[in-house]
Order: C-alpha cells, then sequence, then structure tokens
C-alpha cells in the first residue's frame, strides 16, 4: 500500500517589532501535532511545521520549527510538491509590522501606531498550485463557525475544512481537548464526538484516509 504523505501545519506564528516584541495569539500546536502523531501511527508520512511551541518533535515524523508566516509559507512551498495532503491547522498571524527593527526599541521610542500588513494566505497560495492535493484547512472562530468554515472552503477552494469554535474554556486553543466539525466540498457536515486533542485527532485522520485515500 502506498504511504501517504502528509503536511501539517501548527501553532501560532510570531511576527517581530524588534527582537522581543511581537504579535502573536494563544496557539499552542497541540491540536496539529496530534494530527501529525496520528498520521504517523496511521502509517502516513508526516512533515509536521511547527510555529513556536514548547512540544517535542514526533519521533519517526520530520519536524520543522519555524517562527513568522513568511518562514511557514517558504517551508510549505519546500514540502508542498511532494505531498498527498495538506492540513493546515496552524494559527498563522493575519499580520505583520511593516518594519522589524534589529534592536530592542527603548520603551519612550515605541512606536505606539506601527503600520503592519498583511502575511501571505499560506492556504490560499498553495490553493492556486493544489494540482489534485487534497487541502484541508481549519476555521477556527468564535461566532458563526458552521458559517464561516464554509465561505472558506470555497474561497481557498479546498476539499475539507475543520469548523473549530474557540474562546470556550475546554475547547480551542490551548485547552488539552476539543470538538470540531469537518465541512466537506459536498456540503456534508461530519461531526466528530469531543475528546482529547489526540483522540480527536485519531477520529479526523481516520476519516480522511477512508474517504480520500480508500484506506
Ligand atoms: O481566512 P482564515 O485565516 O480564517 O483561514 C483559516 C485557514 O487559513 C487555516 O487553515 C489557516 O491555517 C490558514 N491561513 C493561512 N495563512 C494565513 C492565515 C490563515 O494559511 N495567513
Amino acid at each position: 500500500m502506498k504511504k501517504i504523505r502528509c503536511l501539517v501545519t501548527a501553532g501560532p506564528t510570531r511576527e517581530y517589532f524588534d527582537p522581543v516584541r511581537f504579535i502573536s495569539n494563544p496557539s499552542t500546536g497541540k491540536m496539529g501535532w496530534a494530527i501529525a502523531k496520528a498520521a504517523k501511527d496511521k502509517g502516513w508520512e508526516p512533515t509536521l511545521i511547527l510555529g513556536p511551541s514548547p512540544l517535542p518533535d514526533i519521533e519517526g515524523a520530520r519536524t520543522l520549527r519555524v517562527e513568522s508566516a513568511q518562514d511557514m509559507f517558504e517551508a510549505c512551498k519546500k514540502f508542498f510538491d511532494e505531498c498527498d495532503i495538506l492540513i493546515m491547522s496552524a494559527a498563522v498571524s493575519d499580520v505583520r509590522p511593516k518594519k522589524k527593527l534589529a534592536q530592542k526599541a527603548k520603551k519612550d521610542e515605541i512606536n505606539l501606531s506601527p503600520e503592519l500588513e498583511r502575511t501571505p494566505d499560506i492556504l490560499l497560495e498553495l490553493s492556486k498550485i493544489k494540482n489534485g492535493r487534497i487541502l484541508i484547512g481549519f476555521a477556527a472562530e468564535t461566532q458563526n463557525v458552521l458559517e464561516y468554515a464554509k465561505e472558506k472552503l470555497e474561497q481557498k477552494n479546498l476539499d475539507g475544512i475543520v469548523a473549530n469554535a474557540v474562546g470556550g474554556i475546554d475547547t480551542g486553543f490551548a485547552s488539552d481537548t476539543n470538538k470540531i466539525d469537518l465541512i466537506l466540498r459536498s456540503g456534508e457536515v461530519v461531526d466528530f464526538r469531543k475528546g482529547t486533542k489526540n483522540e480527536v485527532a485519531k477520529l479526523l485522520i481516520n476519516f480522511l484516509s477512508a474517504r480520500f485515500f480508500d484506506q
């Protein structure tokens, strides 16, 4: 049986103003890490691209550590060609400072209205060179989760999107448990039962394996 090559992104990104100050978000990388681990346990060949996170490398899987959205984009481009499926679970920062200072700014010299710019939308850019690969996105939302997730599925030409309500205590960012629904292109919504991130990741990988690879 052919080994499924899977590219997984996880964690936040950091967008630095200077060497010690950055824009980021509360993501810890646990969900994406659990997905890469479940993929490895399933016999797939995962490459995990992990933003700043205290989580360890996954034994038997290639783990690359990145800092910014731009780094993550470069790493994704490098490994995209050789993957069968991309699962983009990273909470990529949407914006970054236009300028990064080489030295720490003195407190009284901090620019209080720094100019920001958008980071590259990695998933959108990769969807333009999709070429038969399966693309799964994540929609972490605090409201209208299913509706917003469906919009993103269309916008980014995805095969599926994980709708993930964040903001509760036991789902989403930083928690050890999660509750997700997977929305497919056909409109089908697969409701996975709530569990630890490892349990949820296993259910997701088993589903994707059966649905897209007949395995
Ligand atoms: O549009 P939105 O950022 O909410 O879409 C979320 C999906 O897009 C996630 O899969 C996320 O990993 C991905 N994303 C990305 N590059 C960005 C922002 C989000 O690939 N700059």
